[in-house]
């Protein structure tokens, strides 16, 4: 009987788990992970940081090699492309290509803008699953100073209002492109005509799930004038996004763990958590609205868009409001307790569209974020039940890029790396019952 029972149980996720590993093997190519074969066919910044950390539960090198080939393409100034080339792959197979992106960095092509740095994060806990193995490869003592790098670049060049937050200034770098949050200050940019959009996602996904040619067109002038800047200069876009500053300092947590592993100071480590945690209080949080929102830099005002963006500080450790948070997850424009994936985008807006990518669909590697911030914050049951639901909701509808959170139905790319990644993840940690 019991082993009856205890097969009922384990079978399902053991087949879970070999697909999951199935999709990474299959999107391994030489020393990193593409984020999905045919849609995004280089090195994803973000994306390498979920895939390591799944990878560190059946490969602690591949994990290692995944953060140390993306820190290998880091920039003399500290900052991460948001995407490493793979010189293999044909020029025209993802669009905008190096040829526009132009690198002046030596060494392989990378584009000139950055994505929401969850490195520490993943560097840390890539340790902890196999510090012995990192220990003998001197992961730690290599990141380390690439990590700090990263971080240093985003809090000066980035500080773009002197509040010790960091700003993003195209909306690719908040991983949130057609984020509802970003319709008014992108509205002040002027799109370039679809003639001169050589779009190739449409190949690789329907366009009702993807951003529009507007979005598209905005998207590259913005790149384009950041480009003809030398990289410098802030473009026809600037937000501090909730996330991006969450993840620094919770990714500020993780080196103060890292430099003690490594004997050195984590003093300053901690500091500046706290530093970025309470601009954040002072700068994004509402109280009212139980949310952080966005900050428009350029139009100097308050993004009010319900985003899951605005629910993610949770992640941070000591947050004063996570349980604010919680509640704000729980109520109707997210829908914790049965809407899943968690929603991307507030599910009462007039403008919520479940199938268009991040205007509503859930993703798996936000909703892996609230449920680690549910973790950390003593929210067993709550964690414990999202996890769940996550991977019946991935054993339905396979490793899709996202997914409707009250249907879902799968929509985007199949077979995307951090899916399946952060599956494999969930399955691995276990609940915590
Ligand atoms: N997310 C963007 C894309 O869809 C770029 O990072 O290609």
């Amino acid at each position: 009987m019991t082993i009856t029972a205890t097969r009922a149980v384990i079978a399902p996720s053991a087949s879970l788990d070999r697909a999951a590993r199935r999709v990474l093997a299959a999107n391994w190519r030489r020393g990193a992970t593409v984020p999905a074969g045919g849609l995004y066919p280089h090195q994803w910044s973000w994306d390498s940081a979920f895939i390591a950390l799944g990878l560190r539960h059946f490969s602690p090198v591949r994990a290692q090699r995944e953060l140390e080939s993306l820190f290998g393409a880091q920039w003399a100034d500290g900052r991460v492309p948001h995407i490493v080339f793979d010189p293999h792959v044909p020029a025209d197979a993802y669009f905008p290509g190096p040829a526009f992106w132009q690198s002046a960095e030596p060494g392989v092509p990378t584009s000139g803008i950055v994505q929401p740095p969850a490195h520490a994060l993943a560097a840390w806990e890539t340790f902890r699953a196999a510090p012995a193995v990192a220990r003998s490869r001197r992961f730690l003592e290599r990141l380390y100073p690439r990590l700090v790098a990263w971080h240093d670049w985003l809090l000066t060049a980035r500080d773009l209002r002197g509040r010790g937050l960091v700003s993003v200034v195209h909306p690719w770098e908040s991983g949130m492109d057609n984020s509802p949050a970003w319709d008014a200050p992108l509205s002040r940019v002027v799109p370039l005509p679809p003639t001169e959009l050589a779009r190739r996602d449409l190949a690789h996904a329907a366009a009702a799930e993807r951003p529009t040619d507007t979005d598209y067109g905005r998207y590259i002038r913005i790149a384009r004038d950041y480009r003809d800047s030398g990289y410098r200069a802030t473009p026809g876009f600037a937000v501090e996004d909730p996330l991006c500053n969450a993840l620094l300092a919770a990714g500020e947590h993780a080196l103060a763990a890292i430099a003690a592993e490594l004997g050195l100071d984590p003093t300053r480590h901690v500091a500046r958590a706290q530093q970025v945690t309470d601009a954040m209080m002072a700068e994004l949080w509402d109280v009212t609205a139980g949310t952080f929102f966005a900050y428009d830099v350029l139009g100097d005002t308050v993004l009010r868009s319900y985003s899951i963006a605005g629910l993610l500080p949770v992640v941070v450790p000591d947050l004063p409001v996570a349980t604010d948070l919680v509640k704000t997850a729980l109520g109707d424009r997210f829908r914790l307790a049965d809407a899943c994936p968690v929603p991307s985008y507030d599910l009462t807006a007039a403008d919520h569209e479940p199938g268009r990518y991040w205007r509503g669909p859930g993703w798996i590697n936000t909703s892996w974020l609230f449920w680690y911030g549910l973790r950390l914050h003593g929210e067993t049951a709550l964690a414990d039940d999202l996890r769940d639901r996550l991977l019946a909701r991935v054993r339905a509808c396979g490793f899709r890029e996202y997914v409707d959170p009250l249907t879902g139905a799968g929509y985007g790319t199949d077979d995307f790396s951090w899916t399946a990644a952060l599956t494999l993840d969930l399955i691995r940690t276990g609940p915590r019952r």
